[in-house]
């Protein structure tokens, strides 16, 4: 027997609403026949409202976990490469070697653009924010592809998948090349996902570049922290687009667009810029003082979430490759790794953080090992552009090949009844 909710309304019979269950989590009271009955629900921030069903990825905020397709990301972070990731999250299981080599194969063979879309950049200044050229550039793409841009035609959206995965890095070091001044440098199909990307990064055509295999694999495992997040900012702005029909680049241009904002996926150079305002351990606790101002606008960047009432699971697989990052480089007493340090310290230890459960989450420490690098901090909302494009196209893929209806949430309108317009010489 199915189990209901009973919405008794003064004066009314009771609304039956059907509860449904999913294999993990909450259960979800459905709504969708309130408008029906005259009325809508109303949830600013959709804090309480589930807006799909999906089989991708799974939170559970309180206890900090984070399965994607039922395998913990601590597991994937360190025995699976973020293109079996790609597979795992697009095809629902984990590659074969047969399947992996083919995937890899197929993705190394997307890596170039067509050259065309370098003219583009020209339109840039060099000193453009690299995620407005993203923006931009990724938008573009759907002018390239009218060979497949069926979204209907299940070939079509596994082709765009696979362009669109396989050029993100390609765009973003591009970006990063314009605003140097530098020639861009064409992928190379004798290196893995992330030696080429910090290949076409750091490499240049007067000598050659041996990639660090340790910063490699920190490269990779960087882009594995970032690949899905369930329902977040800007996967939901990927589906909301996607729900209209929009070809996969509209949509993922969208998705970029959305996690641009410094409250999402633009932490993690806010971080690094707030990590940068406070300069000395010694001036933590008046930031800390600041965050807690309910007057002050100021809130510790990379710090609370949505979702995590907890630590989130992937700030401590991060925090460990800045670890290992930082001692490959030398650099183990970076200061503003120190600072970082220190502030999550405090923080975790004030009653403010502590009732409000604010814990670190994973652009906390990210912004410091991207740095270490040599990765520019405007370039860091890129990288995780980057790694995220998996989790935007596997979430569009699977609403566009279910059934779906177009996004269209209604309001709660506060503004003027019904008047008649006044003559100009009356107002
Ligand atoms: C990402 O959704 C996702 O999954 C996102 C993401 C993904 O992978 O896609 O995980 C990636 O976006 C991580 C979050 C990155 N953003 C930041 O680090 C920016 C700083 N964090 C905050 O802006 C905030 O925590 C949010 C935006 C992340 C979450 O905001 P919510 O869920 O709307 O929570 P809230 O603003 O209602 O905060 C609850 C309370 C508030 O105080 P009260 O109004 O209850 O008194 O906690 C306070 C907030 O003022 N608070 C903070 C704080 N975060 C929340 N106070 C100080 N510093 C902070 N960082």
């Amino acid at each position: 027997m199915a189990k209901k909710a009973l919405l008794s309304i003064d004066g009314q019979d009771p609304i039956e609403l059907p509860i449904l269950a999913g294999t993990e989590g909450p259960e979800v009271i459905d709504v969708s026949s309130l408008t029906g009955k005259g009325y809508f629900t109303f949830d600013p921030g959709f804090v309480s409202t589930a807006s799909c069903e999906s089989e991708i990825t799974y939170i559970d905020g309180n206890a900090g976990i984070l399965l994607h397709r039922g395998y913990p990301i601590d597991q994937l972070a360190e025995k699976a490469s973020f293109l079996e990731v790609c597979y795992l999250l697009l095809h629902g299981e984990l590659p074969n070697a047969t399947q992996k080599a083919h995937f890899d194969r197929t993705i190394t063979l997307h890596t170039m653009v067509h050259e065309q879309l370098r003219v583009f950049f020209n339109g840039f200044r060099r000193d453009a924010h690299p995620m407005a050229i993203m923006t931009g550039v990724v938008g573009a793409l759907s002018a390239f592809y009218h060979d497949s841009l069926d979204i209907n035609d299940a070939r079509h959206r596994e082709i765009s998948a696979h362009r669109l995965i396989a050029k993100m890095p390609t765009l973003a070091a591009m970006s990063y090349k314009y605003s140097l001044g530098q020639p861009f440098m064409y992928p190379r199909n004798d290196l893995n996902y992330a030696e080429n990307f910090l290949y076409m990064m750091f490499g240049n055509p007067a000598e050659d570049y041996v990639v660090n295999p340790v910063i490699a694999r920190a490269m990779d495992r960087i882009f594995t922290l970032h690949a899905d997040h369930e329902q977040n900012a800007s996967t939901s702005t990927v589906r909301l687009a996607g729900s209209t029909g929009a070809n996969p680049f509209a949509c993922i241009a969208s998705g970029i667009a959305a996690l641009w904002g410094p409250s999402h996926g633009g932490a993690n150079e806010a971080v690094l810029n707030m990590l940068d305002e406070i300069g000395d351990v010694s001036r933590v606790g008046e930031f800390v003082k600041k965050a807690k101002d309910k007057n002050d606008p100021f809130r510790l960047m990379g710090f609370g979430h949505r979702v995590y009432k907890n630590y989130d699971p992937r700030a401590k697989v991060m925090k460990e490759t800045c670890d290992e990052v930082l001692a490959e480089l030398g650099v183990g007493d970076d200061p503003q790794l120190k600072l970082a340090m220190e502030l999550e310290r405090i923080a975790l230890e004030d009653e403010y953080f502590v009732e409000k459960k604010l814990y670190p989450n994973v652009d906390f420490y990210s912004g410091i090992i991207l740095k270490a690098i040599g990765i520019p901090v405007n370039m860091f909302t890129v990288i995780f552009a980057t790694g995220r494009t998996p989790g935007w196209i596997a979430h569009w893929n699977e609403m566009i090949s279910g059934s779906y209806k177009i996004g269209r949430p209604r309001q709660l309108y506060l503004g003027k009844s019904a008047r008649d317009i006044r003559p100009l010489a009356e107002r």
